[in-house]
């Protein structure tokens, strides 16, 4: 007897059901190909009714055709979706080689800032200097009043000064924490401050809106200028090595009687002059000199029994000396080429 297609569409949609059903199941190993084996495999499920098309009444052949394509292209989607989903799936691994080695971790680097930095400050503590700190937020009163800078001197003016609020601005320098550490401290001090400070500058090749000082301050009896020349050179030698030459030139700062700015002779062509000392053999590094009486008043230090001297200095112009780095902005641009030389 002839197959009867009624019957035969019955069985088709059993069949993809039971596809569906199937496509449900837990995910085993190979699942998909099983799957496809199974179902449109040359001798899966639709293969066999496709086997139908000859023993069936003639005039229903078209209609099974159609049936048994639009099952088969069915099935092949739903198999397309599923091996597209198996592919993202993690796969089993049953086999772990614990003879692979490792993958490598990468390291950061300290900054070469701070490894000056530290440097600086190892230096210092060595000489028995002890290291300070203050807030980066700073007051009108420790910024510039206690310094002995007026109300009218030029480096209040707000084209350089980070003001928040009229009384509250980012510290320009970190001189403000010699006043902080002479309120809380009596004589003898000897102590660095070393720290971030902000001035309103255009970036450019030596200048940046955030930049790193030292601060540096003793406080004695009997204190002169030549313990300041002295500490100022033992420094000098430490970061560069013994043959820098150290030279003073007068000059003026509000909160230091006298002041000078000092120089390092060049670590490039050691003062003979090149492009980095621009053919002068000296490099320019900061300013320092004796505490200015008026300062011990505001911090009640007795001037007449107590002296001392005060110094700063600019970290990232010793690290771009030290590692004749030229521009300024390598420090902040966070490019690991860069950070990762040191
Ligand atoms: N605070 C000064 C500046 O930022 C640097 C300085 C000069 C610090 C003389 C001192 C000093 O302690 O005595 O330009």
């Amino acid at each position: 007897m002839n197959p009867n297609i009624d019957e035969i569409k019955q069985q088709l949609e059993q069949l993809k059901k039971d596809f569906l059903d199937d496509i449900k199941q837990k995910k085993e190993d190979n699942f998909v190909e099983k799957i496809r084996v199974k179902y449109l495999g040359r001798k899966g499920e639709l293969s066999s009714f496709f086997g139908l098309m000859g023993k069936i009444a003639p005039e229903n052949r078209p209609e099974l055709g159609q049936e048994l394509n639009k099952l088969k292209t069915f099935f092949q989607d739903e198999i397309q979706k599923l091996s597209q989903s198996e592919a993202l799936r993690p796969q089993k691994v049953d086999f772990f080689d614990t003879s692979l080695p490792g993958i490598p971790v990468d390291f950061g680097t300290q900054h070469p800032l701070y490894q000056v930095l530290d440097e600086i400050k190892s230096i210092f503590v060595s000489l028995g200097f002890t290291i300070e700190t203050g807030p980066e937020l700073e007051t009108d009163y420790y910024n510039f009043e206690a310094l002995n800078i007026p109300k009218d001197h030029p480096s209040r003016d707000l084209q350089d000064t980070l003001y928040i609020k009229d009384d509250l601005l980012l510290r320009t320098h970190t001189s403000p924490v010699q006043i902080r550490t002479m309120e809380k401290t009596s004589p003898p001090i000897r102590m660095i401050a070393p720290g971030k400070c902000f001035r309103k500058d255009a970036i450019d090749a030596t200048h940046f809106p955030v930049f790193h000082q030292v601060e540096g301050l003793c406080v004695d009896e009997g204190i002169t200028f030549s313990d300041l020349k002295g500490v100022i050179e033992a420094f000098a030698k430490r970061m560069f090595g013994e043959d820098v030459k150290i030279r003073f030139r007068p000059s003026f700062f509000p909160f230091t009687e006298p002041s000078a700015e000092y120089d390092f002779s060049c670590v490039k062509c050691n003062g003979k002059g090149c492009n980095i000392c621009k053919g002068t053999g000296w490099l320019e590094i900061s300013g320092a000199g004796m505490v200015d009486p008026v300062v011990f008043k505001y911090v009640n230090i007795d001037p007449e029994k107590y002296s001392g001297f005060a110094f700063g200095m600019g970290v990232e112009r010793i690290a771009m000396l030290k590692y004749q780095i030229n521009d300024i902005r390598d420090f902040y641009e966070n490019d690991l080429r860069f950070l990762t030389q040191f």
